[in-house]
């Protein structure tokens, strides 16, 4: 068994904004409703000739420039998504060809707002069995074509964004990075809390999904965020317990940045102070698979997040997925 550490993170959120006071002119709602209910201000908008290969090249540059490698040493790209370039071929494989990154595995991986998670420990697993030495993960998003703006309870939420880590074996033993585990879960049968009715198998989009909007994100809020708090608990209090820790011994839970209250209960729920729980939602929304990844990346380039530290992410998202990884930095 080989150990495996994250070596580089980058990420990219566009210029653009749709802010509280933007969404007030299309739908009843207003600023300190959404701040309150929220704790977001603004989310952006990705430009039209942006796809969401275009966000995750820019942030899998930053990444591969801070693991000190080229696209020629990466083994594989694990994409978390759910809004491809394409239905077909993959957005990894859009992503390699941008890349330059040869003819390494590509593929992509559908978990949600959890899909980052999952796809950081796909990577470990392929990095401790000796497989693979250098794998980009990334979590990119341009999810407002799926966002209904007749809807108030959920265009407040949703943003357009990319976050990137590399994973490598670490093969040097006074370095003592590392990824410790991850607990990976789906419960099935909540999958109509969160979904996107057409444009699949089931429900093939026509111009009356379209005019019904049946083509943008449904949810059941208040269901949602109950799982939420639960699921994120449940398995960040697993990963404590797996590694014999105790919330003082992480110096920073990066969790899905869906909704400050979340984050807040979920702190609550766990005993974790705030103050050590990194919030980046003000200004990007809920960018799904991009969250944590831009979280993380915020919080290292500023220098909250630094090496030797122990780092708690968790997350949940549409399936129900949910997810906790624990690694030193
Ligand atoms: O990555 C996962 C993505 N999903 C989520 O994270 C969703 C999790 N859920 C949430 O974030 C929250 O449920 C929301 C922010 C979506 C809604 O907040 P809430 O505190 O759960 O509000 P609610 O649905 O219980 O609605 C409370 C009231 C309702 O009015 P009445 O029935 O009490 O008169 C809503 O109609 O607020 C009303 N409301 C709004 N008012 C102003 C709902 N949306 C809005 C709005 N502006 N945008």
């Amino acid at each position: 068994m080989f150990r495996s550490k994250i070596t580089g993170t980058g990420h990219y959120l566009p210029e653009d904004k749709i802010t509280n006071h933007d969404l007030a002119k299309m739908v009843d709602t207003n600023h300190e409703w959404i701040v309150e209910r929220t704790g977001i201000h603004a989310r952006r908008n990705a430009k039209p000739d942006q796809a969401t290969s275009d966000l995750a090249l820019i942030a899998a540059k930053q990444a591969l420039e801070a693991a000190n490698l080229r696209a020629t040493d990466l083994d594989m790209i694990i994409f978390g998504s759910i809004t491809p370039d394409y239905i077909m071929p993959s957005t990894a494989c859009i992503l390699q060809e941008k890349l330059g990154a040869g003819n390494c595995v590509a593929f992509d991986l559908i978990a949600a707002c959890s899909g980052f998670i999952y796809g950081l420990a796909t990577a470990d697993m392929y990095i401790k069995t000796g497989n693979k030495k250098n794998i980009l993960v990334i979590g990119a998003e341009v999810l407002h074509n799926y966002v209904d703006y007749t809807d108030r309870g959920t265009c407040i939420l949703f943003g357009d964004g990319a976050g990137a880590a590399i994973v490598s074996r670490n093969e040097d033993d006074n370095d003592k990075s590392e990824i410790y585990s991850h607990h990976l879960y789906s419960d099935g049968s909540l999958n109509k809390l969160l979904y996107v009715p057409d444009g699949g198998s089931v429900s093939p989009m026509t111009k009356d999904s379209i005019d019904q909007r049946l083509n943008a994100v449904k949810m059941n809020g208040r269901e949602i965020f109950k799982h939420a708090v639960r699921a994120m608990s449940k398995c960040s209090t697993e990963a404590l317990e797996a590694n014999s820790m105790s919330a003082d011994d992480v110096s920073w839970v990066i969790p899905h940045q869906a909704n400050t209250r979340i984050i807040e209960a979920t702190a609550k729920h766990m005993k974790f102070p705030m103050d050590r729980v990194v919030v980046e939602i003000e200004e990007m929304g809920n960018t799904s698979a991009a969250t944590i990844a831009v979280a993380m990346d915020k919080a290292i380039k500023d220098g909250r997040v630094k090496r030797g530290q122990n780092i708690l992410l968790t997350a949940f998202g549409a399936g129900l997925t949910s997810g906790s990884l624990l690694f030193k930095y």
